[in-house]
């Protein structure tokens, strides 16, 4: 198959696809998303063959106005209603029970379904003239999320009919997500809408156990996405939790070829290895916004062991050290 290379002002070509069961990868605020047709399951079925997804792995819905909502959904309760109005568009995923319009492959055999408003216009106009849209990030099942076009092609050239090129994303990694389909609500996972915003909005979230723990043997993902490999370069990345100075100390000591530091800018002059910098160790959003593009640069320089310095769990840091430690497949060193 070949990927056609759309700009941004090529949309309708784009939806002309999706409303042919064909699919498009999209920008959107948060990471690049793989988009078809969400009320179409063969169109949808084809999203998982071309990211070698699980297909009990379900998708998120993308619309493009709030009302839009009241299809999907069996039920929109006053919660949600708060969630919506005040962070939607944006990077806030919600998850309700679903109505009967949704195909089985969208919501993996679950009776819930996600749901999102992107802000971003392309996106944004892309579901206006074609239809909600299924969508996960738009990389290979198990390696780092794209968030640019370049990304999106390394991973789906010849997989899917076309992308469009809408620039880097401004967060940089996906969206939160928080189910309402439990009460307390319970944080799934976390990203640029932080778990403070939610609980100034509607109270007691509860921080799911795998957002921050490996699931034990034989638990019951509340997200299936949870229980996979994720973000993974091919590179080993090792969290190093302790003081900024130990990490460094610990680094330096174990200097050896292949080996690269994942770090603050802070950490820079000091450090006797390869660095990549994600930016200043308080400063979450930029943290965020580079992280990925920072795992694929450490296999484009062929590094094979990765320290990463621990990021801190306040604010969007939450949803740093969540990709992080699923990155390092949870592998952790304690200097503390
Ligand atoms: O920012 C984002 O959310 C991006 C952009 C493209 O919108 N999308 C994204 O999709 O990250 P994906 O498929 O890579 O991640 C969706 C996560 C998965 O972990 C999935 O298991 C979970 O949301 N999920 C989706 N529907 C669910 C449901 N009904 N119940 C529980 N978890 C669900
Ligand atoms: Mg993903």
């Amino acid at each position: 198959m070949k990927t056609l290379m759309l700009k941004a002002d090529e949309v309708q070509t784009a939806a002309d696809i999706i409303k042919n069961g064909g699919l498009v990868a999209m920008p959107t605020e948060t990471v690049y998303g793989l988009a078809a047709d969400a009320l179409n399951g063969k169109a949808v079925e084809k999203i998982f063959r071309a990211k070698g997804r699980p297909m009990d792995n379900p998708l998120i819905v993308h619309i493009s106005d709030i009302s839009q909502i009241y299809n999907l959904v069996a039920v929109f309760p006053e919660k949600a209603k708060k969630l919506a109005e005040k962070f939607w568009p944006g990077a806030l995923t919600i998850i309700l029970p679903k109505s009967d319009i949704i195909p089985d492959e969208v919501s993996a055999g679950l009776d819930t379904v996600a749901v999102r408003f992107p802000s971003n216009p392309i996106a944004h106009r892309l579901i206006e003239l074609s239809s909600p849209l299924a969508a996960p990030s738009a990389n290979l099942s198990g390696s780092p999320s794209p968030t640019n076009a370049k990304h999106v092609a390394d991973d789906m050239n010849g997989r899917i009919d076309a992308i469009i090129d809408g620039g880097e994303c401004d967060v940089g990694v996906e969206s939160t997500v928080i189910t309402l389909a439990t009460e307390p609500p319970r944080l799934l996972r976390p990203g640029g809408i932080t778990l403070e915003q939610l609980r100034d909005t509607i109270g007691e979230v509860v921080v799911d156990n795998a957002v921050l723990n490996p699931l034990k043997n034989g638990q019951k993902a509340s997200s299936p996405g949870m229980k996979y490999k994720h973000y993974s370069p091919k590179a080993d990345v090792i969290l190093i939790k302790g003081s900024d100075d130990s990490f460094v100390e610990y680094v330096n000591q174990h200097k050896a070829d292949g080996v690269a530091a994942l770090c603050y800018d802070e950490d820079l002059g000091r450090l006797d290895v390869p660095t990549v910098s994600v930016g200043r160790g308080d400063d979450y959003e930029t943290q965020a916004h580079r992280l990925f593009t920072a795992l694929r640069t450490a296999d484009e320089n062929g590094y094979r062991t990765v320290y990463a310095h621990c990021p801190k769990t306040e604010g969007v840091g939450l949803a740093v050290y969540n990709r992080i430690i699923r990155a390092a497949g949870f592998e952790v060193i304690d200097l503390e």
